[in-house]
């Protein structure tokens, strides 16, 4: 059968028909909010690129956490940004307990206990001078093997501190297994890892890099994926969960779709997507020109992140999101 005996439009006519037929709805629980604390702040403070975004202080950070969670946000991801003073060439307030981001941790649990998952970035890159994820060999390339040794003991810090959750988001191999191994020696058999398994190095972290206050010169191209590069991802993958992944991620979100849809066909644990800095600020961008409907742009982009096979979405406007999904459904 065809048209004209079969209309497709018949299942559209009303918004009641389209409700009834509607495949994909994201839930407030599968959103996962990013949050930027900054040591010594007493207020938040605007970062320009992600209007609507903050550097939390401890305090508002801890309203922040509160606010999510009562709209339903099923995570939170913490980022900890040091003073200048407190960076240094292998990052070692990242592993320090009274390093911002392990005081952050202990902060948000105290604040939101067991009610969402708590997330913490599992990487150098905010802590060290030179703004790498690692530390650097003599001829200014990161050391892989050497930085595995940081991550090990950032992950327990940050098991120790709290974390329900950590991501790895490095891109040096071997990782997770490093990450696992120490946190099983310490106990922490229960502490999950979410790990950052293709993570493309491109332009769409920029408004991150002001958020964290990067010292980043150059890029991460020696570490992070090449654009064009799928199979690769898979790779990625196979390998993350073989050392004990307990959910693996894609980053960016919208520019890697198709990779995204790969991973749903060949694995069984869940997958994650990180709606980045760029992808939000693009949006904001536009909205704030009347060139697009904010909201329903807001939506739709989360809508064809979930479609497309991710079932947690880390987004800037988890909190946002939730409220406005709520209303909806
Ligand atoms: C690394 C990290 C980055 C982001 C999340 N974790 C920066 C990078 O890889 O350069 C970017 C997130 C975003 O742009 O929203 N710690």
């Amino acid at each position: 059968m065809s048209y004209p005996d079969v209309r497709l439009r018949r299942l559209r006519r009303s918004a009641a028909i389209r409700r009834l037929v509607e495949e994909t709805r994201v839930a407030p629980a599968e959103l996962v909010l990013p949050l930027f604390v900054k040591e010594g702040l007493t207020e938040p403070r605007a970062i320009s690129s992600m209007p609507g975004a903050v550097q939390h202080s401890r305090e508002s950070l801890r309203k922040a956490a509160h606010e999510a969670v009562r709209a339903g946000v099923g995570g939170l991801m913490l980022y900890g940004v040091p003073t200048d003073d407190h960076k240094d060439e292998t990052g070692s307030q990242g592993l320090a307990p009274d390093g911002i981001l392990n005081v952050a941790i202990s902060d948000v649990i105290a604040e939101v206990g067991d009610s969402t998952v708590v997330m913490s970035d599992l990487c150098l890159d905010e802590f060290t001078s030179h703004g790498h994820c690692g530390v650097l060999a003599d001829d200014g390339s990161v050391d892989n093997d050497a930085t595995l040794a940081l991550y090990a003991r950032m992950g327990v810090a940050q098991a120790t501190a709290g974390a329900h959750m950590v991501g790895t988001s490095g891109m040096m191999d071997g990782q997770v297994g490093a990450v696992r191994k120490a946190l099983d020696a310490a106990n922490f058999q229960d502490t999950s890892i979410l790990a950052y398994a293709a993570k493309y190095a491109g332009a769409f972290y920029g408004p991150f890099r002001e958020a964290v206050e990067s010292s980043l010169q150059g890029d991460r191209r020696q570490y992070q994926q090449d654009p064009g590069n799928a199979r690769e991802a898979l790779r990625e993958t196979d390998l993350d969960i073989a050392e004990g992944a307990d959910v693996v991620m894609v980053k960016p979100a919208m520019p890697y779709l198709d990779i995204i849809t790969r991973l749903r066909d060949r694995v069984d644990i869940p997958i994650a997507a990180y709606q980045v800095s760029g992808e939000y600020a693009m949006i904001e961008a536009a909205a704030a020109n009347n060139w697009i409907d904010r909201e329903r742009a807001i939506l739709e982009s989360l809508t064809s992140i979930k479609r497309a096979g991710a079932q947690i979405i880390l987004t800037y406007w988890a909190t946002e999101a939730a409220q406005l999904l709520r209303a909806r459904y």
